[in-house]
């Protein structure tokens, strides 16, 4: 069975095509819209939804031409249903459902975040549940619990900003451009450690929650204060982010005992939490799972896959939805 995924839930718009039976991804592609949002110094919701619809059918053609097979061989369609912007969530669920009525097909809403939980499993050394997964996104921040598919439990999420939002709040005030996680990170592997001191926020509360505004006003304060050198603040500041996320993470398998960790959300590409976790993985004796550095940030394949894994004839609805908010638990 061959299913098709959609993804608009932001400035990515992403397909792909999983074979389930095969368990195999045939093919996917990402279009960003990132240039086009640059000039605003952020995604513009309705520019957003314009780009999408002139990239879905495009993309669909590449996807299927990709894997040689063609909109009959597509046996079933998940969409991203939320959380997002709304207009952008609409695109992609009516090219979802109008395609899946033109082709008497199931089609099934698949929650953005799920995507990301599961795409580790795409790798060609996926996870075994039960695990503890660190979502690490531009919008959210969250530590779970997954004890199977659609069985999650939210430990802890972010007060405030999430860390991706961090780091790009941090991109601009360093000048760096949209998104600014990737620059930030570069920039920081010419820093030198230690030469400025920034907060940890909650790193020591008994709890799996995190808060990264303070250390975005941490950095504001310090460029004003004292022009810093730009590599220096940019590795302090990962620094932070990364002992923060590292303390979570381990604070989260300790208390429930679990050994595996999955890492997802585009702050999961990030090179120097990768090297952090994996290190203190060794130390503790934990094991740290990660997508494909491809499937860490928005796709197609990630919505195709978990559609792919909830799909049965009773899941299969008609209804036509969008979520903007909506959590992952419910
Ligand atoms: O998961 P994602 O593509 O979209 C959301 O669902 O939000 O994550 C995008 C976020 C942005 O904030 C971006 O700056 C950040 O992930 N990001 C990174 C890196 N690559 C992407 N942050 C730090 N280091 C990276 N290498
Ligand atoms: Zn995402």
């Amino acid at each position: 069975m061959l299913v098709l995924g959609i993804e608009t839930s932001c400035d990515e718009t992403g397909v792909a095509l999983y074979d389930r039976s095969a368990g195999r991804l045939l093919a996917h592609a990402v279009y960003s819209q990132v240039a086009m949002h640059e000039a605003y110094g952020g995604v513009v919701p309705e520019l957003a939804s314009r780009d999408h619809i002139r990239r879905l059918v495009p993309l669909t053609r590449q996807v299927l031409s990709k894997a040689q097979k063609t909109i009959g061989d597509v046996a079933g369609i998940g969409y991203t249903e939320g959380p997002g912007l709304a207009g952008a969530l609409l695109v992609g669920a009516s090219f979802a459902h109008g395609l899946a009525l033109a082709r008497g097909i199931p089609v099934l809403g698949i929650h953005h975040l799920e995507g990301h939980l599961l795409s580790p499993l795409l790798s060609e050394h996926p996870p075994s549940f039960p695990f503890i997964a660190l979502l690490v996104s531009g919008g959210h921040t969250q530590l779970m619990r997954v004890e199977g598919v659609g069985r999650y439990a939210l430990l802890g999420e972010t007060q405030d900003d999430a860390a991706g939002e961090a780091f790009d709040k941090t991109a601009k005030l360093l000048g760096l451009g949209y998104p600014g996680g990737p620059a930030v990170s570069s920039l920081a592997e010419r820093g030198k450690a230690g030469r400025y001191r920034l907060p940890r926020p909650m790193i020591a509360s008994p709890d799996f929650d995190f808060s990264f505004s303070g250390l975005k006003t941490a950095v504001l304060t310090l460029i004003k204060s004292e022009s810093p050198e730009p590599a220096d603040l940019a590795r302090a500041f990962v620094d932070a982010v990364v002992d923060v996320l590292v303390a979570k993470c381990t604070r989260a398998l300790e208390s429930t005992g679990l050994t595996t960790l999955v890492v997802a959300g585009g702050v999961g590409a990030n090179k120097q939490l990768r090297a952090a976790l994996d290190k203190q993985g060794e130390r503790c004796g934990f094991d740290v799972f990660y997508p494909e550095p491809e499937l860490c940030t928005d796709n197609g394949a990630m919505i195709a896959f978990a559609a792919a894994l909830k799909m049965t004839e009773q899941r299969a609805h008609a209804r036509f939805t969008v979520k903007p908010r909506w959590d992952l638990e419910g």
